[in-house]
């Protein structure tokens, strides 16, 4: 296997820089192929916790490549905050920390044009983590951004961010907010260049290249495929494709790259930000699975809401992305609940449904058909093999499988590297 992806099933928050950081260690390249510093992985080491939001997950593992690719959209101050806060305890990333020119930038006036969007009277509001990722990938699609390469192009940084800069100011001004002003902009954006400068390069290049020489390469989702701009609960998404399918245009790869594509969802469900979530609890036992699973936000510390596993949504998300198999996080979480349910499908006007919707309002109004299971008691937690876990517990991953069609290839029993389950159920 050269090439492994690794993508969220759900709305984000899965524990895929968990998985990233325990499979990096048998790979050569981790790559992001999209989104920005909106991810926030918690990759638990040592009984230390990090969480990186740009860097990939890899960084951790002293001789592992880390690449940012084409696709993501890159704040600089924050990337080079983080490689700042990684020297400090000890992960020096000189020398193997590479990232796309062709990457797009996010500017200061991406996020206050972010933050002004969301509290927009009379608009939608999505809940984003004010990073500035719609905006910028809305310039972006708009052939209005700015790539790392123009960075160092003086005459086409100046003209673009001029032009950036005034459409920018203009609405802020409109909405009584603070604007930019292009010189202060061009000189902090100059000084931002020339330190990341020694991690830029042609990275589709680099990727492309280990690939053909049979390197390992493993490719990291951000979010979820739920929140994938164009498979996701739209408009309640983010602004990139979080799932496989943005791999190939996210590192300049074919289609076939791929060798096995990973989709890791947690044993039940969370959303942050606003958007439908069938299988929400507003009540106690919502609550408690988000004590119990510290469900708060790792970029924003914004309460997570929780619900039950959808194994509707999850059927779609593991079609959609090809998911060869699945890693079941935080099963540990479910102990002391009984029962735990399954969504197995949708009630929408009447009728039963296994389909998950396109339509926002079908999905609004989806009432969750559950399958009850028994629970199981005690800590799980001490768990390293499927044998060892309580029959109810292995029912539960069973069910699992059935319903979602991809099988159980990665059981996390907790938040350490040592608390993983490998293997396959039968
Ligand atoms: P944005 O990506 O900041 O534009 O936010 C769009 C939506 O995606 C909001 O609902 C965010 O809460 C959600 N979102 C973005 N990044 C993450 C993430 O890493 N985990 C979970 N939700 C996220």
């Amino acid at each position: 296997m050269t090439a492994r992806a690794v993508v969220g099933l759900q709305w984000g928050d899965e524990g895929k820089g968990k998985i990233v950081d325990l499979l990096a260690s048998r790979a050569q390249l981790v790559v992001r192929y999209q989104g920005g510093a909106n991810a926030g992985h918690t990759v638990v080491v040592r009984g230390r916790r990090m969480v990186s939001h740009l860097v990939p997950s890899g960084a951790h593992h002293p001789g592992v490549e880390c690449v940012i690719g084409a696709g993501v959209v890159l704040d600089p101050a924050a990337l080079l905050d983080e490689i700042g806060q990684l020297r400090e305890i000890g992960i020096d990333l000189a020398g193997r920390l590479w990232v796309s020119e062709r990457a797009h930038v996010v500017f200061a006036y991406h996020k206050a044009l972010d933050q002004l969007q969301d509290s927009a009277p009379g608009a939608a509001r999505i809940g984003t983590t004010g990073r500035g990722i719609g905006p910028c990938y809305g310039d972006k699609v708009n052939r209005t951004g700015i790539r790392v390469a123009d960075l160092y192009d003086e005459g086409v940084l100046a003209s673009r961010l001029a032009a950036s800069i005034a459409a920018a100011n203009d609405r802020l001004v409109r909405a009584g907010r603070e604007i930019f002003d292009l010189e202060a902009t061009l000189a902090a954006t100059r000084s931002l260049a020339e330190r990341i400068r020694p991690h830029v390069c042609d990275a589709e290049e680099r990727v492309a290249h280990a690939i053909r020489a049979g390197r390992e390469v493993l490719f990291e989702g951000a979010q979820g495929t739920l929140l994938d701009v164009d498979l996701g609960t739209y408009p309640y998404v983010t602004s990139s494709n979080a799932g496989s399918g943005g791999i190939p245009s996210g590192t300049g790869l074919p289609l076939r790259v791929l060798d096995l594509c990973l989709g890791v969802t947690k044993a039940y469900a969370t959303r942050v930000g606003e958007g439908p979530f069938p299988t929400e609890l507003r009540d106690d036992v919502g609550s408690r699975l988000r004590e119990v699973g510290r469900e708060y936000g790792a970029t924003t510390g914004r309460p997570r809401r929780c619900g039950w596993l959808d194994g509707v949504a999850l059927r779609y998300a593991a079609r959609v992305n090809g998911a060869d198999g699945l890693a079941v996080m935080k099963l540990d979480c479910l102990s002391g609940f009984h029962p735990v349910k399954i969504c197995r499908a949708y009630r929408i006007a009447g009728a039963e449904s296994e389909r998950f919707p396109a339509g926002l309002s079908a999905l609004e109004r989806a009432e969750p058909v559950y399958e009850e299971l028994p629970g199981w008691d005690g800590d799980i937690s001490r768990s390293r093999g499927i044998p060892e876990l309580p029959s109810e517990a292995r029912h539960f991953l069973s069910r699992t499988e059935e319903i979602t069609g991809a099988p159980v290839t990665i059981v996390s029993v907790g938040p350490g590297r040592e608390q993983t389950i490998e293997g396959r159920l039968r």
